[in-house]
């Protein structure tokens, strides 16, 4: 793969990213087309990580889908597919702790523990295959994205990390591989994750942070049978969590919640 990204630079070529654990949909595919309008040359990776897995059922449970996929990224125009054996790609794995400086102190850390040095272990080993110019990440995973974004500078990596807009059905669910799990009134229950964030995005700034949390929490009473993980309100760039607002004119939304049997976030950025 790398030896593919290198000749596509000879020939003046950039090369843009999109990792995936697969199972795509139009989130991936709005990933694809980003990296489409800024790179003549696209390649997308499927590898369900069993290091950023730390529950056994969910990694079993992942939906796995190559053969689909692979027709969903030719129709898409991506030029390269690398879906590498787990064994290819940590072959020659060094056993490294990565200083994550704190940024897995919240929200998704304290509840998937490990998860998230398997996630940037898995996108080094990527990159070192790949080797692409710039890799795209989707937004709904808030805190993946600004972990990456702290490891690529604080490791010098030399690929740059591009954020993208979460990408929505029209009743707001976030587009999630996890979504095909849920049953047709479990889907309709999850729709409450983005009820509860738009309370936020609406009272944000304009109410202490302690009244927006009651009233997120309130909201989330409509759905008694979807079981809150974590809501609450981050500085936007470092995700610290904020007791007041302070002269801040952007903040962060978080949420994690059981719905059935999937753990579903969402996030969604709070502006002035
Ligand atoms: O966001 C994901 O799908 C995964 O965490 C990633 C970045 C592909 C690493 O396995």
């Amino acid at each position: 793969m790398a030896e593919w990204s290198a000749r596509a630079r000879r020939e003046g070529l950039s090369v843009g990213f999109v990792p995936t654990m697969g199972a795509l949909h139009q989130g991936h595919l709005d990933l694809i087309a980003r990296a489409r309008q800024a790179h003549p040359r696209v390649v997308c990776s499927i590898f369900v990580n069993p290091l950023q897995f730390n529950n056994l059922e969910d990694l079993e449970r992942y939906p796995r889908q190559l053969e689909q996929d692979r027709a969903m990224l030719q129709e898409a125009g991506c030029d390269a597919l690398f879906a590498p054996q787990a064994e290819t790609l940590f072959a020659d794995l060094q056993p490294h702790t990565y200083d994550l400086g704190g940024l897995d102190g919240h929200w998704e850390g304290p509840s998937r523990p490990g998860h998230f040095q398997g996630v940037v272990k898995v996108v080094e080993r990527l990159f070192h295959f790949v080797r692409p110019d710039e890799a795209f990440f989707g937004e709904k995973d808030r805190q993946q994205l600004t972990l990456l974004r702290h490891i690529a500078r604080q490791e010098h990596w030399p690929e740059r990390i591009i954020a993208c807009p979460t990408m929505r059905a029209v009743d707001g669910l976030a587009l999630s591989s996890r979504n095909a799990r849920l049953s047709p009134g479990e889907r309709d229950q999850a729709t409450i994750l983005f009820k509860a964030l738009t309370v936020a995005a609406r009272m944000a700034f304009k109410h202490p942070v302690e009244e927006v949390d009651r009233a997120v929490k309130d909201a989330l009473q409509a759905e008694p049978t979807v079981t809150l993980d974590y809501f609450g309100i981050a500085d936007h760039d470092t995700l610290e969590p904020l007791k007041d607002w302070g002269d801040r004119d952007l903040a962060v939304a978080l949420i994690a919640a059981q719905v059935g049997p999937v753990r579903l976030i969402d996030n969604i950025t709070l502006v002035r």
